[in-house]
């Protein structure tokens, strides 16, 4: 292969920094760049793609570092959750990254706040959470208490789901059951909940129906807690729960509402 110049040695230490370069950079970025590289390579422009190669292999540094960064901030986060919880939560974290799923590790109940639920939990043994997304704060409720059945619902069934239910075993995944439906179908039985999760549309209007579906399931004791409340962008959460007349604490941007007799 001839370089632009006429000469093979020319290309050599071209091919060098383009090795290097190419090195640092992720598989999807490596066919961009290959491309770049190959048109300089053929002479197109090599100066111009080398200098680009370089600057991504910049932009690539600064990006691990930043992903560094969020990965010791997550992990010093974890501190916060049993065991085997946060062990589940870091194996997906992991997983998320290798699949290149984006939206898990943006939609899922973070730590701190996963934390908090937990705790409000308690002993309660039977939950329900409406809007699973990939099943990550399902999957946590079961595995803090061997004896709790999470039911979730969801009209979206997500196929990456499947992967973070891979990591846990079949004696707990069996604790989980998934409702492909809106949280607002309400409940298929009259089983008391004691615990309900509204972690859903974020919707003011599709928030109150969903407590007024839920409400005959919902005994003395028994919590609401709603995600993202005083979140400015999910308004509709905090008015539902003003609507609702609800009281309750937040802490986390958690709601936790007791129902009373
Ligand atoms: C923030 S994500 C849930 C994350 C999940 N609770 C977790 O912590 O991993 C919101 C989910 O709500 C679902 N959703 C939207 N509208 C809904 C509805 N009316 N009923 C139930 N789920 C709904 C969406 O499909 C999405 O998967």
């Amino acid at each position: 292969m001839k370089s632009a110049s006429g000469s093979w040695m020319g290309d050599y230490p071209r091919a060098c920094t383009t090795l290097i370069c190419l090195a640092s950079l992720s598989d999807h970025e490596k066919t961009d760049s290959r491309r770049g590289a190959h048109a300089g390579i053929y002479g197109v422009s090599d100066h111009a793609d080398l200098s680009h190669l370089c600057d991504c292999a910049v932009v690539q540094v600064l990006e691990r570092v930043r992903r560094l960064r969020r990965e010791v901030r997550f992990l010093t986060e974890l501190r916060f959750l049993p065991l085997r919880v946060a062990l589940f939560q870091w194996r997906a974290w992991r997983l998320a990254w290798r699949a290149e799923d984006g939206f898990s590790p943006l939609s899922r109940t973070p730590p701190r706040k996963l934390a908090v639920l937990l705790s409000a939990a308690g002993s309660r043994r039977r939950i329900v959470e409406l809007g699973t997304g990939t099943a990550w704060t399902a999957i946590s409720l079961v595995l803090a208490d061997s004896g709790r059945e999470v039911l979730s619902y969801d009209p979206i069934q997500r196929p990456e789901r499947e992967r973070y239910l891979r990591l846990i075993s079949p004696e707990t995944r069996r604790r989980l059951t998934f409702v492909s439906a809106s949280g607002d179908e309400g409940p298929r039985d009259g089983e008391t909940v004691g615990l309900l999760y509204v972690d859903s549309s974020h919707d003011r209007e599709d928030t109150i129906r969903e407590i007024e579906t839920w409400r005959p399931v919902l005994k003395e004791g028994s919590l609401v807690v709603f995600d993202d409340f005083g979140n400015p962008e999910y308004p509709g959460v905090e008015e539902a729960v003003r609507q609702l007349g609800l009281e309750g604490n937040e802490r986390c941007g958690l709601f936790v509402h007791r129902v009373s007799a």
